[in-house]
């Protein structure tokens, strides 16, 4: 019994000093494993009398369960000490200050979707998008332009040769309007939504291109009038160009869509050659730039989505997203837009790291 009580103190020990979970298990082994040296006592038992039996049996026992257990406790230790030492190793400190990394950057036109979307969620609007492959219904009849309409040969729409499942006329939509007829379907009324994205129409000139961008704006309530229209738009440009003097004059105009239809134009002064927004155009040294079309959405169009027009008013607007960038950060050549070059790319475009908020203004400070 001395024999065992030794090996035991030896183990015990030999366990606590065990710094791998490799030496553990060897000395797992060498104690409680087939050849181990308790269970070669275990084997022992057999050899006794049934009076030396009752007395060895649970003193052998006792050590296996100690040896065990002391086993199972180191291994525990070991084990969390590998996870610390781990965990450690792996550190990241989200408090640093992030390494910017100059690798590509914001297109500009990406940057005032940003923007757009930030000013408008502020007002209640939600973000809407539609296909880019429409159908002639979308595009033009449900917005009142059905096929005698002159109005649509002033898009000069890129059609498809093949006609959809329904016989309709697929095309590459020419604005974003036809997200209002999606919107309404989908949501009914009330409804206040932005819906940017490309647009497309065959031409393309210093201040054309056949892809560019627009953002639509829809909103249909009860008792929506022009007022809302203009304390609208004056609030996004105010936002938008990050000043105060923004003024705007609404002219008469036509849109199948809209009735009435009005033309939106903000004042600006001409500095070093550039365009800068602010004033009123009817001041000296001033002008008028026709900037957006809007309008009360004609009831055609409220009907054609299903929206009780006795019931519910709207308006509507639509204005070009690379317009607005080309106008706020100063670039005066459509084309390079879409050009891919780096050097353009990097000279305006955005930090990634630099997102619009309207707290600290949306504008980018890069
Ligand atoms: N869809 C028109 C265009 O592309 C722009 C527009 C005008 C949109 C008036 C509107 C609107 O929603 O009310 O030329």
């Amino acid at each position: 019994m001395t024999d065992l009580t030794e090996q035991k103190l030896a183990t015990l020990n030999a366990i606590e000093a065990a710094q791998t979970p490799d030496a553990l298990e060897e000395l797992r082994v060498a104690a409680l494993g087939k050849k181990g040296w308790v269970s070669a006592a275990l084997k022992t038992l057999g050899q006794m009398s049934p009076e030396e039996r009752t007395e060895a049996a649970p003193a052998i026992q006792a050590v296996r369960g100690e040896v065990g257990d002391a086993i199972a406790a180191r291994k525990e230790v070991l084990e969390g000490a590998a996870l610390e030492a781990k965990l450690a190793s792996e550190t990241l400190d989200l408090t640093l200050p992030a390494v910017e990394q100059k690798r590509g950057s914001v297109h500009p036109v990406s940057q005032v979707m940003d923007e757009l979307a930030e000013i408008f969620a502020d007002l209640g609007f939600a973000v809407a998008t539609g296909p880019e492959i429409e159908d002639d219904w979308h595009n033009f009849t449900a917005l009142n332009m059905d096929e005698s309409h002159p109005a649509r040969a002033m898009h000069d729409t890129f059609y498809f040769p093949d006609k959809d499942s329904e016989g309709r006329s697929m095309l590459l939509r020419t604005h974003t309007s036809p997200v209002q007829i999606r919107s309404m379907k989908e949501q009914g009324a009330p409804i206040r939504i932005i819906a940017p994205g490309r647009v497309y129409r065959s031409d393309s000139d210093a201040t054309h291109t056949p892809m560019f961008h627009q953002v639509e704006g829809l909103v249909v309530d009860k008792g929506i009038h022009l007022g809302h229209l203009k304390w609208t738009l004056e609030t996004f440009l105010k936002a938008f160009f990050e000043r105060e003097d923004i003024v705007l004059r609404l002219r008469p105009s036509y849109f199948p869509f809209t009735e009435p239809s009005v033309e939106v134009d903000v004042g600006y002064a001409k500095e070093d050659g550039r365009r800068v927004v602010g004033g009123s155009g009817d001041d000296e040294g001033h002008e008028w730039m026709e900037l957006l079309g809007s309008g009360m959405v004609n009831r055609r169009v409220l009907e054609s989505a299903g929206v009780d027009a006795q019931e519910y008013q709207g308006f509507a607007f639509g204005v070009g997203v690379d317009r607005l960038a080309m106008l706020k950060y100063g670039m005066d050549d459509l084309r390079a837009f879409f050009d891919g070059d780096v050097r353009w790319l990097s000279h305006y475009g955005f930090s990634a790291f630099d997102q619009p908020t309207l707290s600290a203004g949306v504008g980018a400070r890069a």
